[in-house]
């Protein structure tokens, strides 16, 4: 199934999606109202809640509750980057400027609270404890996987198990969770909630995996987003610490240490970016986001067929193969 085939399936429920996204979104305030347009409106992929609605779909909800989910998802969603901008100090999100770059820091963050809160009292309007549980735990554990972020920044010694353990909690806890309510909302037995938290876990990391891929090998106006924001402040991700465990020569190591040590290595990135491609870090990394992906898709065996059943596993295809 190709993207405009999924887009077509999931169309009416995204339309839907998309005006209490905008509804929700408006405030009294006005620079909430116009910061928080801004970037509900600056073209991001959707992709979470498109998520949440086909899961819905294909375990064959017969209520709108998945609407109000996939806009709190994408709320949430939209929160963390406001905050992530801010800390990772990116001027492009999405192919247009950030909105610290715009509207500054201090706009950025509180905005950010008001997208969270509001996420947070839509939940309380579907009135189910169990969505409640779900994402109050995912917003926590993100939290907590760009406090760990943080701390694994300009440390060379970070492992393959820290780094990952990071991924999960800052990226794929929300896919997970977006998933497993679609059969929470479907009140589905707990061999199909499992396969359905499985399936986003798995789907989200293969996403995190290739967005750090990208960070070196995309095209910035394709992706939205500079290539290079990874390296120039010095973050652990697998592609740089691949290349450095596995640097056939000690100055290649000592570059990328110090490039993670101190965020000195944006100016030398031509030069880090060929031992990354030397040392085949961007295969092993994408490489590993396959095997994620297919361990997401052998998650769905458990659900019936139907035409929102492979446009998930078609999804999972895109998420390794895309290249923005
Ligand atoms: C960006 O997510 C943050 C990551 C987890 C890598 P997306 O690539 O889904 O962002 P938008 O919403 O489409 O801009
Ligand atoms: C994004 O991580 C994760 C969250 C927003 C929680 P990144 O910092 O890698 O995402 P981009 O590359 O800025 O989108
Ligand atoms: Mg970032
Ligand atoms: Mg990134």
């Amino acid at each position: 199934m190709d993207k405009d085939a999924i887009q077509a399936l999931a169309q009416t429920d995204m339309l839907a999606v998309n005006q209490l996204i905008q509804s929700q979104v408006a405030s009294d305030v006005a620079l909430i109202d116009q910061l928080g347009f801004y970037i509900v409106n600056s073209g991001g992929k959707r992709l979470r809640p498109l998520l949440t609605v086909l899961a819905a779909r294909a375990l064959n909800i017969q209520s709108n509750e998945h609407i109000h989910l996939a806009a709190i998802i994408e709320f949430i969603h939209t929160a963390t980057l406001l905050h992530d901008d801010v800390v990772d100090e990116s001027t492009l999100r999405r192919g247009r400027e950030t909105a610290n770059e715009l509207f500054g820091n201090q706009a950025s963050v509180l905005v950010g609270d008001f997208l969270y809160s509001r996420a947070f009292q839509m939940m309380v309007g579907l009135q189910r404890m169990r969505v409640m549980d779900i994402l109050s735990d995912a917003t926590n554990r993100i939290a907590q996987g760009e406090v760990m972020q943080l701390m694994n920044c300009n440390d060379p010694n970070t492992t393959e198990e820290r780094y990952l353990d990071v991924i999960y909690s800052k990226t794929a806890r929300l896919f997970e969770a977006a998933t497993q309510l679609a059969a929470v909302l479907t009140e589905q037995p707990d061999a199909i909630e499992n396969a359905m938290q499985t399936y986003g876990k798995h789907l989200g990391t293969a996403f995190q995996l290739i967005d750090d891929v990208l960070d070196y090998d995309a095209d910035s106006d394709v992706m939205g987003k500079n290539t290079g924001d990874d390296l120039a402040e010095g973050k652990p991700t697998l592609p740089l610490l691949y290349a450095m465990w596995n640097a056939t020569n000690e100055e290649d190591a000592a570059l990328i240490r110090s490039a993670i040590e101190n965020s000195d290595g944006l100016p030398a990135f031509d030069k880090i970016l060929a031992v990354i491609k030397q040392t085949g870090a961007l295969d092993y990394t994408r490489k590993l986001a396959e095997a994620e992906a297919d361990f997401a898709i052998q998650a769905l065996n458990e659900i019936p067929d139907s035409d929102y059943k492979q446009a998930l596993v078609a999804l999972a295809h895109t998420a390794v193969e895309r290249n923005a």
